[in-house]
């Protein structure tokens, strides 16, 4: 009789954290209300949302600092309950990193090693490796005050990943470079996860932060998670008006439903328009709707151009995309402004006998050089390409 192979792996041996239906109350303010989430060995996790929303609260239950009211935090599957900071296999990383100035490059990365009471000689091969892990070999004898920000930066995270934790989380470490600086440090940190091969819990309220860096995106608001996904599928295929409204640009249309059908629905927009879009689950014929349309899917000269939906993403997993669909939806426009930005440029205009404003991508913008404030131009968008929640579910 062939000898039974037993399962070697168990199915939850490649969670890295898992959090569930974590509370947090302040008096009778809930600052994190009933979140659940799991980050698997290795992934680039965030949770983007606005200021207040509970984000730092998470992490600061996650690391230890501060006691859930109730929910359950386990690190490689073992329960955090009652284990204080310093014993949790993790690191945090403030938005205003803090190295100590009087310590060289490599006695703020040594720092923690040594209060371990590891071997001189450990240590400095230790510090040696991770200097060069995040890209500044031969720093070691630098003062802090002789690097860059974006250097400072990479000197911190040097500091806790030496310490070999199995999540690190960085709460905001962006925030306070500038701007040109935080546009390369997300791609660097990108990168340098991706080479680490370290768990990251990153939160930001920066979109796009989180789209740029991060495996998945939780999407928070007021305490709860709305929406955990790749980056892609919540730009696409948000799961709520809040989602739809924070993540990525978005034109804003009000009005009701006339007709649905499956997910198919036709709204009469409040100026008086009316639009084929697709409708959140649990919406009828009647409902008060926000729709919403991203302004690259709306098209100039819809007749003359080709209109059709996007390609279906290649990602394995992300969930499927609407088949290409019909492109009914025609809206004449007078141009207000060409907000020239390179690739970026945005169109904004008027719909006629509307003062809702709409804005335009204009990703070929030399195609577009006639174009003029107070044109009068017709633009179009794809049947699909509008989604509809209830009106004001995401304010
Ligand atoms: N120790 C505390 N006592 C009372 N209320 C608190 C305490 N800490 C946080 N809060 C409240 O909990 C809410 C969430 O705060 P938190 O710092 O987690 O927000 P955040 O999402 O990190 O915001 P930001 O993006 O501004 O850093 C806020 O309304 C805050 O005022
Ligand atoms: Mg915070």
């Amino acid at each position: 009789m062939p000898t039974a192979i037993s399962p070697s792996v168990s199915p939850n041996i490649s969670v890295d954290l898992s959090v569930t239906s974590l509370v947090k109350r302040f008096e009778r303010f809930t600052a994190v209300d009933d979140v659940s989430f799991e980050v698997e060995q290795g992934k680039f996790f965030s949770i983007l949302g606005p200021s207040g929303c509970g984000k730092t609260t998470l992490l600061r239950m996650i690391a230890g600092f501060e006691a859930p009211d109730s929910g359950v935090i386990a690190i490689r599957g073992r329960d955090m309950a009652g284990i204080a900071p310093n014993r949790r296999p993790v690191n945090l990383i403030f938005q205003h990193l803090a190295l100590f100035p009087m310590m060289s490059v490599a006695e703020n990365v040594a720092f923690g090693l040594k209060r371990r009471g590891m071997a001189g000689g450990e240590i400095a091969r230790r510090v040696r490796d991770v200097l060069e892990r995040v890209g500044l070999p031969g720093y070691g004898g630098k003062m802090p005050a002789q690097l860059s920000g974006g250097q400072k930066q990479r000197v911190a995270i040097a500091r806790c990943l030496v310490l070999e934790p199995a999540v690190l989380l960085l709460d905001e470490p962006l925030g306070a470079l500038d701007l040109k600086l935080r546009e390369q440090m997300k791609v660097e940190l990108k990168t340098l996860q991706a080479e680490v091969g370290t768990t990251f819990v990153y939160i930001t309220h920066d979109q796009s932060e989180a789209l740029v860096m991060s495996d998945h995106v939780a999407v928070m608001n007021a305490g709860r998670f709305e929406q955990v996904d790749t980056p892609r599928n919540l730009y696409r295929r948000p799961a709520s008006a809040f989602v739809a409204g924070f993540v990525g640009e978005t034109n804003v249309w009000t009005g009701t439903l006339e007709d649905v059908t499956g997910d198919a629905g036709l709204v009469r927009t409040d100026e008086g328009a009316v639009f084929r879009a697709r409708v959140a689950a649990g919406l009828a014929r009647g409902a008060r709707v926000d729709m919403f349309i991203r302004p690259e899917a709306v098209l100039i000269d819809p007749d003359g151009a080709s209109c059709v939906a996007p390609e279906n993403g290649d990602d394995a997993g992300d969930a499927p995309l609407p088949p290409r669909g019909a492109c009914t939806n025609r809206a004449q426009v007078q141009v207000q402004a060409i907000l020239f930005d390179g690739a970026a440029s945005r169109l904004l205009a008027h719909p006629e006998g509307s003062r809702r404003e709409i804005t335009v991508a204009l990703p070929q913008n030399r195609l577009y050089d006639h174009i003029k404030p107070g044109d009068r131009i017709s633009v179009g968008w794809d049947d699909r390409a509008g989604i509809c929640f209830a009106a004001g579910s995401g304010r």
